[in-house]
């Protein structure tokens, strides 16, 4: 691929982690016409990935919402991998979506400035991580970029393009039409900043929800109702953290603090106190409300 490489058109791309995030990227990439290798470690995620999609995709073809022969020609173009050398092999663009840790993703990245070519665009779908943690790692950090997929990535538009300090403009540029070519939003940070863009929004509403229940102000129900019918939230920010799991945020603020010690970064007592009594949300039957084990929905 030289510096003038189109990336909105049909690429070969490498997306390894074949987890929650990363088989659907794979399928997303594919689904637009990239020839895409999904790698993992563990042929048994890989085996997992393969059946949920094709899955997902069967409702989809049911449904209307595809049709079969686009779907069979994004499975025709999607190549599963044990083998990460092999993977890598003249590809134009890597999306890492392996394991929420710093060491693994480094050695990886690592790795792959190995076995990649020297023109190819290194991504991280990291939550956690901004670029210049990472970018380092491999010989290369001018081609190094965090491209934030959102869960469920088949469906969710929203992709922020993260630039680290030493990113270059043609591969933020080339990046920026990949996303598009994904019929995907991107959303560029001109300058890196942990949580990005969204999780950071997400996050500041959250911690005011709480701050206004833990101030005695107004009921979860209350909060939620206000943030649903005056600000059109689909959901309120304590059902989200029901959806999601409230141990999620629980653990990404400890790591957090773990980085800062700023006891600012610390999950609130009432976070901390749902956590510590198994009450998790929708997945435990209760959380900020309580769940009808049978159907999920709140009020048992
Ligand atoms: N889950 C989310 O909601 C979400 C949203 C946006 C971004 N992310 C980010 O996406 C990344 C993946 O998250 P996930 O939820 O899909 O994780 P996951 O645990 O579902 O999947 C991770 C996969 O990576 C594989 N893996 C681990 N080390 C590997 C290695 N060295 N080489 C190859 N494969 C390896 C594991 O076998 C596993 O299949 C994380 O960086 C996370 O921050 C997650």
């Amino acid at each position: 691929m030289s510096e003038t490489t189109d990336l909105s058109a049909g690429l070969t791309v490498l997306v390894v982690g074949a987890g929650a995030m990363g088989s659907q990227i794979a399928l997303v990439a594919a689904l637009a016409g990239h020839d895409v290798r999904l790698a993992d470690l563990d042929a048994e995620a890989l085996g997992r990935a393969d059946q949920q999609l094709r899955k997902r995709m069967e409702q989809q073809v049911a449904k209307g919402r595809r049709t079969a022969d686009d779907v069979s020609a994004a499975f025709a173009r999607l190549t599963l991998q044990t083998d990460l050398a092999a993977g890598a092999d003249g590809v134009d663009l890597v999306i890492e979506a392996v394991v929420e840790d710093l060491e693994v993703k480094r050695q990886l990245f690592a790795t792959l400035g190995e076995v990649c070519r020297p023109d190819t665009i290194l991504a991280s779908n990291t939550s956690s991580f901004v670029p210049s943690r990472l970018a380092d790692a491999a010989p290369y950090p001018q081609r190094f970029v965090n491209l934030h997929f959102f869960n469920p990535a088949l469906v969710m538009k929203c992709v922020e393009v993260v630039r680290g300090p030493e990113t270059s403009d043609d591969v933020a540029a080339r990046s920026v039409a990949f996303v598009e070519s994904l019929g995907k939003q991107p959303v560029v940070l001109e300058k890196e900043i942990n949580g990005f863009i969204a999780n950071r929004i997400l996050n500041a509403v959250r911690d005011e929800a709480i701050h206004l229940l833990e101030a005695g102000v107004a009921s979860v129900e209350s909060i939620d109702l206000a943030c649903r019918t005056a600000l059109g939230y689909p959901m309120g920010p304590f059902e989200l953290m029901d959806l999601t799991g409230i141990d999620i945020g629980y653990r990404t603020k400890m790591a957090r603090h773990a980085e800062t010690q700023d006891p600012a970064d610390l999950p609130s007592r009432t976070v901390t106190e749902l956590v510590a009594a198994g009450h998790l949300g929708r997945k435990s039957g209760r959380g900020f409300y309580t769940y009808d084990p049978s159907t999920q929905t709140p009020g048992a």
